[in-house]
């Protein structure tokens, strides 16, 4: 299946959906993940705190695609967000996969009350300079941090990864993201499986393009020009995520989606601005 590309301010070229791998890891994790990659999957995530950098890699290393055709994701943790840590954990990053480059790179959360965001943004950018890393990025980054790394190194982030469903949509941090030319992913795009997928409204959408729960919520991202990143082990789920491409929501379709937003709609309780994550 050839999937849609969104193009990045800086001409970068981004699946419009990707394959989450949080806890898909080891020789299971690698050959789920080298599975995705043959169901058609370009955009694969990953992080140094899932450690699974080294499954990730194999699975591109042993896919018979081209490398340049995979964009392979990682993500910098709280606790190195010191420069000199943050550049050995970015070569550490690239060691693991096998591979001589990461595609995008992205501090994992700003961690506002450590305030060491900005210099580890810092060292990813010198990282993309030395080629370890193609392009930097950014997850779960405020409008505030967005514009503090943006002012320290005038570097616009290429993606800010969120979480982002239709219990959380997100319309001011979609808006400052596309304001400042940022490309917004979506983390747990279907709510970890939760009661998301059981939503009447959900279901009466679904059921109007013969599709299922997960592929409505999928195609209301892609419409959204939000960059989903469903995580699924088995073959037929990872090709039923990709398969969003052949129908197309109503404009009131999409909004009785964006309707479904709750103020607790995280799924974690997860808020940027005191969450940390070291
Ligand atoms: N940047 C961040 O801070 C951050 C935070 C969280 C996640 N992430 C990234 O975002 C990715 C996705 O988020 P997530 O893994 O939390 O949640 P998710 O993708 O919203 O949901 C994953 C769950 O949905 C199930 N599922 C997948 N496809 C399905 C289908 N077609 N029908 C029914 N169930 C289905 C999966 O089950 P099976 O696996 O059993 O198929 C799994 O239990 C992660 O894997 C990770 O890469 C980033």
């Amino acid at each position: 299946m050839t999937i849609p590309t969104l193009t990045a301010q800086d001409g970068t070229t981004i699946p419009a959906i990707g394959f989450g791998t949080y806890r898909l890891r080891g020789e299971e994790g690698a050959d789920t993940v080298a599975r995705a990659i043959d169901a058609g999957y370009r955009l694969i995530d990953s992080a140094s705190s899932y450690e699974n950098e080294g499954a990730v890699g194999a699975a591109v290393r042993r896919s018979g695609v081209a490398r340049e055709d995979v964009l392979v994701t990682s993500k910098l943790p709280g606790r190195h967000h010191a420069h000199d840590d943050a550049v050995r954990t970015v070569e550490e990053s690239v060691l693991r996969t096998g591979l001589d480059h990461l595609d995008l790179y992205l501090v994992h959360w700003p961690n506002p009350r450590v305030g060491r965001f900005v210099e580890a943004y810092e060292a990813l950018v010198e990282c993309r300079d030395r080629g370890l890393v193609r392009h930097v990025g950014v997850s779960n980054f405020l409008p505030e941090h967005l514009d503090a790394v943006i002012a320290a190194t005038g570097v616009t982030p290429v993606v800010n990864q969120v979480e982002l469903h239709p219990y959380f949509p997100q319309p001011l941090q979609r808006a400052a993201d596309a304001e400042r030319g940022v490309v917004t992913e979506a983390w747990s795009p279907i709510g970890r499986a939760n009661d998301l997928l059981r939503d009447p409204v959900v279901a009466q959408v679904a059921a109007a393009h013969d599709v299922s729960p997960v592929q409505a919520i999928l195609r209301w991202h892609v419409q959204l020009g939000v960059v989903p990143l469903p995580k699924a082990s088995s073959p037929e789920r990872q090709r039923e995520n990709l398969d969003v491409f052949s129908f197309e929501l109503t404009t009131h379709e999409m909004n009785a989606l964006t309707g479904l937003a709750r103020a607790d709609g995280r799924t974690n309780d997860q808020d940027p601005a005191v969450y940390e994550e070291l």
